[in-house]
């Protein structure tokens, strides 16, 4: 983006203050996808960490958006490199009415799953590809996103009592704060090029395995490995450099705290299925990154100790 391009974006953006205590996670609107990793039990612990007030708000690692339909800002810039996510949002925000209306025809009945999953679904409309999305999400095994090599939805059907599957004043809330957030599918690296001082960015990237056996980067058929991480903690310190308030979040591993050495960080707790199987959950403790602008010579400073990691 140009500098005459941001400085009219900036001229026109007004600033946001947070509010002082995050809403009830069961209140509307949220989440209207259950997303692995999703912060909607966390965001108590969160709330004290983000900045009091912001301009704009980017969440490059949308998934189900915990945080950004609790904050419900302004002005919004998500993305996430998962098309099909991101073009359910799309038609959430622009076809409500006919989201709702395509998601009516589903019910919950295993046949009817996997005829549905097996659906090609380029083959549809926008607003009846975020319906089966939302409806594969509802009733699939434990709300997982998973995808064969070829790309095709692999999640089997999931055993719930009476799964509400079309939240119709959910997904109208959701719609309406949607309105005035930008979407694209894209690498977090895209959306930090549009990022600008005073601005509030929040990562929450596929974590780093915890374990040997806890696969937590089967988010999408590119998966995000350990140069990936890297490749994130440069692009957070020139942000902050730059005056973006930025927060990341990850699992608290040795490797990820020597990452963000140069940064405070706090310690949140989470209750996660913590392996491969989903019936063993467990208290897991969290990282929160904190990446306040401060002062230039000593934002210069911690730069330099990242560059060298
Ligand atoms: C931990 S989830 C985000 C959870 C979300 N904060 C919530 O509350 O539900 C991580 C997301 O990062 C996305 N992702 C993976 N690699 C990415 C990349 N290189 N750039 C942007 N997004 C990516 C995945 O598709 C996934 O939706």
């Amino acid at each position: 983006m140009s500098l005459a391009s941001q400085v009219m974006l900036r001229a026109t953006t007004k600033t946001q203050r947070r509010p002082h205590s995050p809403p009830d996670h069961r209140g509307i609107p949220r989440p209207f996808l259950k997303w692995v990793g999703g912060k909607g039990q966390l965001l108590s612990q969160l709330w004290p960490h983000l900045p009091e007030s912001f301009e704009r708000y980017h969440e490059p690692f949308l998934g189900g958006g915990a945080l950004f339909f609790a904050l419900r800002p302004r002005r919004a810039f998500l993305s996430d490199v998962n098309r099909e996510l991101i073009d359910c949002y799309t038609a959430v925000r622009d076809s409500i009415d006919e989201v709702i209306e395509a998601l009516r025809m589903h019910r919950y009945e295993q046949e009817h799953y996997y005829e549905v999953r097996a659906q090609n679904p380029f083959m549809l409309s926008p607003p009846e590809r975020a319906a089966r999305t939302i409806f594969l999400n509802r009733t699939g095994f434990n709300g997982l996103y998973r995808v064969n090599r070829s790309g095709q939805f692999n999640v089997p059907f999931g055993r719930y009592t009476n799964p509400l599957i079309c939240d119709e004043a959910n997904l109208r809330a959701c719609s309406r704060v949607l309105q005035d957030a930008e979407l694209r599918v894209q690498d977090f690296t895209l959306a930090a090029d549009r990022m600008l001082p005073g601005d509030f960015a929040y990562f929450d990237p596929p974590y780093v395995p915890v374990s040997s056996t806890a696969n937590f980067t089967a988010y999408s058929p590119d998966g995000f490995n350990a140069n990936d991480q890297i490749r994130l903690a440069r692009v957070f310190g020139r942000l902050v450099e730059r005056g973006v308030h930025s927060l990341l979040s990850n699992a608290d591993v040795p490797a990820l705290r020597q990452l963000y050495a140069p940064f405070p960080a706090a310690t949140l707790q989470a209750t996660r299925a913590v392996n491969c199987d989903t019936s063993r959950r467990g208290k897991v403790n969290e990282i929160l990154v904190l990446g306040r602008p401060v002062a230039p010579g000593a934002v210069l400073r911690r730069s330099v100790r990242l560059a060298a990691q």
